[in-house]
């Protein structure tokens, strides 16, 4: 669902005070956090969705990579994790159900977690995603409340997937840029996470379903601080700035107009536009960086880009250059 109606949404129910809930609902954070001991912490999160790629063993593999994000973006540890699947058992073969599993247990097993059961339904459409438990310090968060000014915005990787799996899924995406495509998708947010608690971040986020600009103004909100982002160093999957107009989502028009009031835009680029606030499938980490430790974070983390920086609170939460 779009920021916008999800926040509708939850705003009339009452919120649970409880001192050992470190991050809940209030911050649209990527999961949530609860103290278990002074030196640990249960981070908790779920994340389903249906196909965006054919094959169903990619899906699995995609699906699960996005759901460990969630917790590679509090800067935790991922330890177990449940399926959930929705299956039309009567429609497909078994066989595809068990390709979308073994897709998501490779990734699981990639980031270090197991597989500890799940839940199917029969249904007409695929949908597959998992629920991910895993620990962390609850001193060293990565939170969208903890950008500080002057820290650098660096982002982990290109945007462009919403755009790009919706030209694929019709098939007029060139072989070269699906398997761009894919391997983004693919990858883990596991080395972006612990890097960026080593150069001392308190603030991270990832990039999915809100776009760039959406999870972003959740950072600026929550941190009470403006971001300014410098659009043309925003990296791109290849192919997305051409096709940018051809890929547009109902999401990426929810996005807008969540957006509406919160971006001042100092540039007529209707391409930059619509790219930043496509909706991403198992995006990067956007996390704020304490400038000292910028070098470090950005050899140590493959792809990560500077996009802009954390400035004191103005009259708007995003300015994009
Ligand atoms: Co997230
Ligand atoms: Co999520």
């Amino acid at each position: 669902m779009g920021p916008g109606d999800l926040a509708q949404a939850l705003e009339p129910l009452p919120l649970r005070q409880d001192a050992r809930l470190i991050v809940g609902r209030e911050t649209f954070d990527d999961a949530g956090v609860f103290l278990l001991t002074d030196d640990l912490a249960l981070v908790q999160t779920v994340d389903f969705f249906a196909p965006i790629v054919d094959d169903p063993f990619l899906f699995g593999q995609i699906a699960a990579a996005n759901a460990l994000s969630d917790v590679y973006a509090m800067g935790g540890e991922p330890l177990t994790a449940m399926n959930i699947l929705a299956f039309p058992s009567e429609a497909l073969p078994l066989s595809v159900m068990t390709e979308i599993l073994r897709g998501g247990q490779d990734k699981v097993h990639e980031a270090g977690a197991i597989i500890v059961g799940g839940h199917t339904v029969v249904d007409d459409e695929v949908k597959y995603g998992l629920s991910v438990t895993g620990r962390a310090h609850p001193a060293r968060l990565l939170t969208n409340a903890g950008a500080r000014v002057g820290e650098q915005l660096v982002l982990t990787k290109p945007i462009g997937s919403g755009i790009l799996a919706t030209l694929a899924k019709r098939g007029e995406l060139a072989p070269d840029l699906a398997l761009a495509l894919l391997a983004s998708m693919r990858a883990l947010n596991a080395v972006a996470s612990r890097a960026a608690l080593a150069a001392g971040a308190k603030c991270a986020t990832d990039i999915t379903g809100f776009g760039l600009l959406g999870h972003a103004s959740h950072i600026a909100r929550a941190s009470s601080v403006t971001l300014r982002i410098r659009a043309r160093d925003v990296p791109l999957l290849p192919g997305a700035h051409e096709h940018w107009a051809s890929g547009k989502t109902g999401g990426a028009s929810r996005n807008a107009e969540y957006l509406a009031t919160l971006v001042q835009w100092n540039r007529d680029d209707p391409a930059m536009r619509a790219l930043l606030v496509d909706p991403q499938t198992s995006g990067g980490l956007l996390v704020s960086v304490p400038p000292a430790r910028l070098a470090d974070y950005l050899s140590a983390v493959e792809g990560a880009t500077v996009i802009g920086e954390v400035e004191p609170a103005g009259e708007i939460a995003l300015i994009v250059d």
